[in-house]
């Protein structure tokens, strides 16, 4: 196999260093930085001629620049004569606008998975919001995509630190997360029902669980209102411990306030994004995926 380089963009740099260590590969951090006029600069730090090179984008918190400084490096690292430049985007973002919902609307991540196409061989993902599209692949028709999940991870940390306890998607959309994390431990799931009326009101509703303890998984957390709401109907439901976990934090706004406010013991996440709750690395399962990727070219 070609030597593999692992670059990063400006904020995965620790994420993308751990998972060069798991593949024994070297590590470089592109020069990125913002020009006066929010222009982004760009420069590739090594000779990657001939190789394959994983370039890390963690694109959680501002994903507009995240996407376009992945461009960048992406079309850099071509014109420098990179054989192959594999993205690992583990939070992927516009996911979630995956149908014109309202007349008018573009499905958004049909232009960026577009773009993305055009610029890379290859992505891997972390638990990407697959609902309408089941399948990365459905997504990425052109250039090789893995999807990889962090839930088992996520279900075991959480089950080896407060016990196995019943797992809870705050909606349907949730199904599978709760689904993947319940088989990983052994246990039951539910699944609540949402209603959203706008980016920050939600209405979550459902029968409850009933146990004493109780775990809610999703794949995002944005404004935090999916995981109060369900937070709060498990508390009123006579759940006495719910505790969350979640792959991409994003705690926009008073998410976190929100969250614990509502009774929430404990809040776990990954590194996709980075945030004070990571405390679940997904660098071998990234590494995993960009193996699976580079054995299929
Ligand atoms: C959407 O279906 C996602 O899976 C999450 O449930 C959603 O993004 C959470 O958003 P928020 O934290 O703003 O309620």
């Amino acid at each position: 196999m070609k030597k593999l380089l692992i670059m990063s963009g400006k904020k995965c740099g620790a994420l993308a260093r751990e998972t060069a260590e798991v593949m024994g590969t070297p590590f470089y951090q592109i020069h990125s930085r913002d020009f006066p006029d929010g222009e982004i600069y760009v420069r590739i730090p090594a000779d990657v001629a001939g190789v394959d090179v994983a370039l890390f984008s963690c694109m959680g918190g501002n994903p507009n620049r995240g996407l376009l400084e992945a461009l960048l490096a992406a079309y850099a690292l071509k014109e420098n004569g990179a054989r192959n430049v594999i993205l690992a985007a583990p939070y992927l973002p516009y996911a979630r606008q995956d149908a014109s919902f309202k007349p008018g609307e573009p499905v958004s991540i049909r232009l960026v998975a577009k773009l993305l196409e055009d610029a890379v061989s290859g992505i891997v993902t972390v638990d990407m919001h697959l609902h309408r599209f089941h399948d990365i692949k459905d997504v990425f028709g052109g250039i090789a995509a893995v999807n990889v999940s962090a839930m088992p991870l996520l279900a075991r940390y959480v089950s080896s630190r407060y016990g196995r306890m019943p797992v809870v998607a705050p909606d349907d959309e949730a199904e599978q997360w709760a689904r993947r994390a319940a088989e990983t431990i052994g246990s039951e799931y539910y699944v609540l029902e949402k209603e959203r009326r706008g980016d920050e009101d939600v209405e979550i509703r459902g029968r409850g669980v009933n146990a004493n303890r109780a775990l809610i998984v999703d794949d995002i957390i944005s404004t935090g209102g999916t995981i109060e709401g369900a937070a709060r109907l498990l508390r009123e439901r006579g759940v006495e411990e719910v505790y969350v976990a979640c792959t991409h934090a994003l705690l926009v706004g008073d998410a976190e306030a929100k969250i614990f406010n509502s009774g929430v013991r404990d809040l776990i996440s990954t590194n996709t994004v980075p945030n004070p709750y990571a405390r679940v690395s997904v660098a071998e399962a990234v590494a995993r995926g960009l193996s699976e990727i580079r054995r299929e070219k």
